[in-house]
């Protein structure tokens, strides 16, 4: 049997290691305990991408919060509007309180951008940004991101609860998937990641 996550099936090549993560999300813990000490924090993460990262970052924080998850997928004919289906919806109200919006990746920033503006009207006290990976070169709206783990390339990442139809989320570091010639690439994926991916050694 081909060992998946140690990658002998030479299918990723790794552009965050374990530790690296780790350390990374540790660090932001930090920061956020700092910045919310002794405030009422509602973390809401976005499903399914965020799922590992939020439980790791929640574990590095050292104050009290609350923990709720919120489902989105795009719509089919509109995939780049920004405009997401919500799925699975907070279970409990936000109204008042200090949220802070755990995302995987912001790539364009429509997501987010959207998500921020749905919490908005629920009136919180707060909504701030966390995400762990900032693809800036892709964005197209200006978005404050306040806690940010790594900024990358424009290239298609996998792993640490990111996926590629539905697979890689449970890969333990980020990698850059590697595309065969003929294979389709991932939604969101642009011709330059195809480029990259032919050329990772
Ligand atoms: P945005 O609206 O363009 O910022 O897209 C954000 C969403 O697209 C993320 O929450 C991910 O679900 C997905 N996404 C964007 N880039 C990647 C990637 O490189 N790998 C996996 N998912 C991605």
């Amino acid at each position: 049997m081909k060992n998946f996550l140690t990658n002998e099936t030479g299918l990723q090549k790794v552009l965050i290691p374990q530790n690296r993560l780790q350390e990374r999300v540790s660090g932001l813990g930090q920061e956020i305990s700092q910045a919310f000490d002794g405030k009422d924090l509602a973390i809401v993460a976005i499903l399914k991408g965020s799922f590992i990262f939020a439980a790791d970052l929640i574990r590095a924080m050292n104050i009290q919060c609350s923990i709720d998850f919120m489902g989105i997928s795009s719509y089919v004919d509109k995939p780049s509007s920004g405009v997401v289906r919500i799925t699975k919806d907070l279970d409990e109200s936000i109204a008042g309180r200090n949220v802070l919006l755990v995302e995987d990746i912001i790539d364009t920033g429509l997501t987010a951008n959207y998500l921020l503006h749905t919490l908005k009207q629920r009136k919180p006290a707060s909504v701030d940004i966390c995400a762990l990976l900032d693809k800036s070169a892709r964005r197209l709206i200006d978005l404050p991101i306040p806690y940010r783990g790594f900024e990358i390339p424009d290239v298609f990442v996998v792993g640490y609860g990111m996926d590629y139809q539905q697979h890689y989320r449970n890969l333990p570091h980020i990698a850059i998937l590697r595309l065969n010639g003929g294979q389709k690439a991932p939604p969101g994926a642009t011709e330059s990641d195809q480029a990259n991916n032919k050329n990772v050694s």
